[in-house]
């Protein structure tokens, strides 16, 4: 390019910024640094051998009056027992993408069934019904982060996969007919003095979408969209949160078949909106998790009824009366170089019949956009990035820039904007992640065919998400990990 192009473009490029910046408030920045290099060498190290245990983290301050309880929650890079078996970054990176498309498949199809399920349908089923083959080679279930909990008495401590879009916790259950390899040893009820088989005409079991009974022993089924499942006992069992407590009689499931569930965690821990989901069960107020970054070898906490950090930046919470599991926000808009990207805030709103809406999940990676919204969002961040050198696509993503000559990288910021007036920004950890070991970046959005949206755990790394269930409002605190 001639030098005098070049100081064209620059010229008009601080008139151009100097209008913008005029007219933006202070916290709604055009651009932002990123240390390519740090983020870099940080997806270096999860192939480096395994760190000394995860420094354990205080619990944040206890709310008054009702107890505060508290996990160590980890991703899964930072476990000996789930360490990544890919043979580079690159493949690790499209294993993660390939679960996590997997993930958001089943989320769509369990959205999609709801609205077209009459509300108060629940079904029977026969264990035998259930032994459908894996169809896909990519494991569900999984999940990226895992906690730390106690289940029977004495206290066994399982690894479990953390998810908000799901409900019942469950965890593989001796006798195996059908277990995969976990880290923990198999929870074996009878060993626990605190097991109690649920009966068949318990609420909980009759809370069940899909259960069964078996010489009045409840079952229960949760099957996800690729074939995957669980099936086996409901049961109540005493669950014991670290140092800080243990609550009886919490309903799981005690899977003796386990089919097509990602290696590693002993089952999962159900944080949905539902009647049975954990925080349901243990009336909990309120909840809240830091995801440390995928590849940290940190660890934080998911707390119940622990007080709300001051600076949380607060959105609604709203209710989609045809699926409770899930955890429905007020997403409004999305700004980036603090400008409002140009779509319509419909496209983001549940709809009629209980269609569309944003929902938060800790289960999902990379935020899925409803394909409208998501092409507006990639024009306005790539005409932005017009100085960043571009690169070929990544699998789910179509936005992508070489970043290896670089250190420091000048980008568009990007923030969530919810109703009431109150954003979100992310970092650039949030929105800008390496791909691969040489220097490869993409921009972490992606687009769904699908009527509902997602904002996946890749937007809320270093952020601490406060679920406060008692007065529907969601809050984030950025740097709480
Ligand atoms: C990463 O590993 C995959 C699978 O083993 C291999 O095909 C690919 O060539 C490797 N890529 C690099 C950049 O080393």
């Amino acid at each position: 390019m001639a030098p005098h192009f070049l100081s064209l473009n620059l010229a008009s490029f601080i008139i151009f910024s100097l209008i913008l910046t005029s007219s933006a408030a202070d916290d709604d920045l055009q651009f932002e640094f990123m240390d390519a290099a740090a983020a870099l060498n940080q997806a270096r190290q999860v192939f480096s051998p395994p760190n000394t245990p995860a420094t354990t983290v205080l619990p944040q301050q206890q709310l008054d009056g009702s107890p505060s309880l508290s996990l160590t929650i980890h991703p899964r890079s930072s476990l000996p027992s789930a360490r990544p078996t890919a043979a580079n970054y690159t493949a690790l990176t499209l294993s993660r993408l390939a679960r996590d498309q997997s993930r958001v498949h089943s989320l769509l199809l369990r959205h999609s069934l709801s609205l077209s399920r009459s509300r108060s349908s629940a079904s029977e089923f026969s264990p035998q019904q259930f032994q459908s083959p894996v169809t896909s080679g990519i494991r569900l279930g999984s999940g990226e982060y895992f906690a730390r909990i106690g289940v029977g008495r004495p206290s066994k401590d399982f690894y479990m996969v953390v998810d908000t879009g799901s409900d019942i916790s469950w965890l593989q259950c001796q006798p195996c007919s059908t277990c995969y390899d976990q880290a923990d040893p198999i929870f074996n009820p009878s060993a626990s003095a605190s097991y109690r088989s649920l009966p068949c005409a318990s609420p909980q079991c009759s809370a069940l979408e899909v259960s069964a009974c078996r010489t009045d022993s409840c079952l229960y089924q949760v099957s996800y969209g690729d074939g995957s499942y669980t099936v086996g006992n409901f049961a109540t069992e005493t669950v014991t949160f670290g140092a800080t407590g243990s609550v009886p009689n919490v309903a799981i499931g005690c899977g003796h078949h386990n089919e097509g569930l990602f290696a590693g965690a002993a089952g999962l821990l159900g944080l949905g909106g539902g009647t049975l989901s954990l925080n349901s069960q243990i009336k909990a107020a309120s909840f809240s998790y830091c995801l440390v970054n995928r590849d940290s070898s940190s660890s934080s906490t998911l707390e119940f009824n622990s007080a709300r950090a001051a600076d949380a930046v607060l959105a609604p919470l709203l209710t989609n009366p045809r699926i409770n599991t899930y955890h429905f926000v007020a997403l409004t808009g999305i700004n980036v170089g603090g400008r409002p990207v140009n779509f319509s805030p419909d496209l983001l709103a549940i709809g009629g019949g209980g269609r569309g809406g944003v929902i938060i999940d800790s289960g999902t990676a990379v935020t899925r956009l409803r394909s409208e919204v998501y092409n507006s969002v990639r024009d306005a961040f790539a005409g932005m990035a017009r100085d960043l050198p571009a690169a070929s696509g990544f699998s789910l993503f179509d936005t992508c820039y070489d970043l290896s000559r670089m250190t420091t990288v000048r980008v568009p910021t990007v923030s969530l904007q919810f109703a009431g007036g109150k954003a979100v920004a992310l970092r650039p950890s949030n929105f800008l992640i390496p791909v691969d070991d040489g220097g490869k970046y993409c921009f972490a959005f992606a687009g769904t065919s699908g009527s509902l949206s997602i904002i996946g755990n890749v937007q809320q790394q270093g952020t601490r998400v406060s679920y406060d269930l008692a007065n529907k409002v969601i809050g984030f605190s950025p740097n709480k990990c």
